[in-house]
């Protein structure tokens, strides 16, 4: 075992075991005792108080406008507020929960909530890095940790996690989700519902999940944000629902509506998604919070002309709680008395948030201990975990060979003097993206930092220089950039966006390096020396230029608190770079979307199982005159510091019968060999996908529908195993059923979404 992989393990042992109590199913929050409790409670509140139960304030002003809590004292004494949000300490959530409990006539608890999206002190990287890790429990450690973090403070209900697939990285929150695979988005949706809620939801460390934004919201026209989405049902079911349907089936306690509009419904008003599919197809019991507003917003959406149209379209499409837009507690009242609202609809809202509240155990417990406050010093061991996060988050996306050998890692002879260069090697606040929960910049450590110790520690020499600025056309710090890297031996520039140019209201109409940073690139590699770009940014950029001209990149996202530690031991080679891209990288900003599940088309310009592609003149191809189809990098791709190598694939069978998959009777096993071929230790994520034909309506050249991820030794072989049932073959047909059909089934085990030669399975009748 050489060093990186006993590093490796011996993180990976203390931090997997207390995994293993994690397995079980989240809350149960209607078992027949809660059921009874909610009940016996209904029947003693007024209708004013069951409103009081569905509306929900911000006591501050973090995102968009909105009200002030100022006047929530008063409020929470009649009981009229259900749910406060961004009260994030331990003294203010027990001061008005001690308003709510001693001050009401029924002392229901307040629900505090707040945007804890990837972490709440310990800050890990953003979630599209998370999702680059393609480990599902490093990302429910994440959550739980976010989730003891939050809950000492009184907080017990984040919204998080976000499920939206996101194909157009021009999309700013593309950064807050799990990148453009609904398979994969699944696993990592259920993961954090899992991290966050627990084994059980009335642990005192639980909090309740939201699954957020249903639904469309990635869809965004143009990658604006809060626009429109058209979506056809069949895409919307097979695409945009199943994280979402992942989430409730694990058992997250809420949902939030989205902005958007989906064909021509906005979100916060739609009976199809929000009841049809969420209540009467999934039997969802929690309840849906509306996004910031958003119920107001259907005023401007045009579907609504006075608030109280709008508060009553919402209500009856299915949102359970009105964040925000202050429509609820003045107009429901009065829709319930003159009967435009059912009261059964009502008494429905508060059951469902009720249920919440008493599975979390919050009558019991409604304060938290005033002493817990957030403490200065992130504690070691959840420095370890966001180091260990941020380490699997990092892609290798080239390494050439520079004299001989591959440029990374450092510390193989490439001589002893590194001079570090960019606007982000030293930028403590851009490491923690969009979203800083209750923490602060100052328990960041910077690249520059971690590079400086960690030369010195290997005898190298190190300089650092800004060059540039991450806006703005100045070229003032070039000069002594370019004299830095004439003057070392490698240079590592820290380049991308800044680390609010991603995140909500934050979509970008180009994906290049922002201001200059590209001609100093440029510069720097004209000096001859090898260059290792590191990127930061909270999308796929279009490095199109440095793809082909720098030796070594690594996409680093932003990485959280321990951005410089992380980034240190994988360019030094203490730790192998283990991530996979889930967000395909565009050549340029013209080919977005672009994502690598997309339809064959009648004519394809090169079909992955090479059937009747290239039938027409290859003039009349689908594509462009100025650019091909392909990404810059695929979906699932990335370098390590070792290679792989995969046997031919093997199937149980090579005929299987779609009644008895439709009966979940059958099931066919995949396997393949995994071989570590070269002399380091590493991590490889075998990937299977599977094409259909013959099908009904046309499936994607390629779906993920199963990953492993292995730590291998040199020369170690590993056999990795999938079935594929009912889950993994069925699919949105003509008729609008779910079901499996007869015809081919190609499948790959592969290490990313272009590579390998397939099986081929009949499905027969
Ligand atoms: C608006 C955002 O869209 C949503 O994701 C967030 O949870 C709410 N604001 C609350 O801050």
């Amino acid at each position: 075992m050489n060093s990186a992989r006993l590093a490796l393990a011996a993180l990976l042992i203390p931090l997997a075991m207390p995994l293993a109590g994690l397995a079980a199913h989240a809350a149960d929050f209607t078992s027949p005792q809660i059921e009874a409790r909610v009940d016996a409670l209904l029947a003693k509140m007024s209708l004013d108080e069951k409103v009081g139960q569905v509306n929900q304030l911000a006591a501050d002003s973090l995102t968009g406008p909105g009200k002030p809590a100022g006047g929530a004292d008063a409020l929470i004494k009649k009981g009229q507020i259900g749910s406060l949000f961004n009260v994030i300490t331990a003294g203010e959530t027990n001061a008005y929960q001690k308003e709510a409990i001693a001050g009401s006539r029924l002392h229901i608890p307040i629900l505090f909530g707040f945007d804890v999206i990837h972490g709440f002190h310990t800050l890990f990287p953003i979630p599209l890095g998370l999702s680059a890790s393609w480990d599902p429990a490093l990302v429910e450690r994440t959550a739980r940790v976010a989730a003891q973090e939050a809950s000492s403070q009184g907080v017990r209900w984040t919204f998080s996690p976000m499920v939206d697939i996101a194909r157009d990285p021009r999309w700013g929150r593309i950064a807050e989700g799990a990148g453009e695979d609904p398979y994969l988005g699944s696993a990592f949706a259920r993961a954090y519902v899992r991290g966050y809620q627990g084994t059980r939801l009335d642990d005192p460390t639980s909090i309740v999940a939201c699954a957020k934004h249903f639904v469309g919201y990635g869809a965004a026209e143009g990658g604006r944000e809060y626009n429109t989405a058209e979506i056809s049902e069949r895409t919307l079911r097979d695409v945009y629902l199943p994280p979402f349907h992942a989430a409730v089936d694990e058992g997250a306690g809420t949902l939030m509506s989205a902005f958007n509009s989906l064909d021509g419904v906005p979100s916060s008003a739609n009976a199809f998604t929000l009841t049809r599919v969420l209540r009467d197809e999934w039997k969802f019991q929690g309840f849906v919070v509306s996004d910031w507003t958003s119920i107001r917003e259907i005023m401007l959406h045009g579907i609504a002309d006075d608030e109280s149209t709008a508060a009553r379209k919402s209500f009856l499409a299915g949102v359970d709680m009105d964040m925000q837009s202050d429509v609820y507690l003045p107009y429901l009242p009065g829709l319930i008395r003159s009967g435009a609202v059912p009261e059964a609809r009502l008494d429905d809202a508060v059951r469902r948030i009720l249920r919440i509240k008493f599975a979390l155990g919050l009558f019991e417990r409604p304060y938290v201990e005033a002493s817990q406050a957030i403490e200065p010093a992130i504690p070691a061991e959840r420095i370890a975990i966001a180091r260990r996060a941020a380490e699997e988050s990092f892609v290798l996306l080239e390494n050439r060979s520079v004299n001989g050998s591959p440029l990374l890692p450092l510390a193989t002879g490439h001589g002893g003097k590194i001079a570090l260069i960019g606007p982000l090697a030293d930028s403590a606040q851009d490491m923690l993206g969009s979203w800083t929960g209750a923490a602060g910049a100052e328990g960041v450590v910077t690249l520059k930092t971690a590079m400086a110790e960690r030369a010195d520690r290997a005898g190298m020499s190190f300089s650092y220089e800004l060059g540039t600025m991450l806006s703005g056309s100045g070229q003032a710090g070039f000069a002594k950039a370019i004299e830095a890297a004439t003057r070392a031996d490698i240079v590592v520039l820290a380049l991308g966006e800044s680390g609010h140019s991603s995140g909500e209201a934050s979509a970008r109409s180009t994906l290049d390096l922002q201001g200059n940073q590209e001609e100093l690139l440029e510069a720097v590699v004209a000096t001859g020396k090898p260059v290792v770009l590191v990127v930061f940014s909270g999308r796929p950029l279009a490095i199109t230029w440095a793809s082909s001209h720098v030796a070594a990149i690594l996409e680093a996202w932003f990485p959280g608190h321990q951005a410089g530690p992380a980034l240190a031991n994988v360019l030094f080679g203490d730790v192998d770079p283990a991530g996979r891209l889930t967000v395909s990288v565009p050549r340029s900003v013209g080919q977005v979307p672009i994502y690598y599940n997309s339809l064959n088309t009648g004519r394809p310009r090169v079909d992955p199982i090479g059937l009747g592609s290239q039938k027409a003149d290859p003039y009349y191809i689908t594509g462009y005159i100025d650019e091909t189809n392909t990404p810059l990098y695929p979906f699932g791709y990335g370098l390590t510091y070792t290679k792989f190598s995969y046997s031919a694939v093997h199937v149980d069978s090579s005929s299987i019968s779609a009644g008895s998959l439709n009966a979940g009777t059958a099931h066919l096993k995949v396997s393949a060999q995994v071989r570590n071929t070269g002399d380091r230790a590493g991590t490889e994520t075998a990937q299977l996908y599977i094409r259909l034909r013959g099908t009904s309506v046309a499936r994607p050249v390629k779906e993920l529908k199963g990953f492993s991820r292995m730590v291998l030794a040199p020369g170690e072989r590993r056999l990795v195993e999938f079935t594929l049932g009912r889950d993994e073959l069925s699919f949105w047909n003509i008729d609008m059923k779910d079901v499996v059909e007869p015809g081919s089934l190609y499948i790959w085990v592969a290490p990313d979404c272009t590579t390998g030669s397939p099986v081929k399975v009949e499905i027969a009748d």
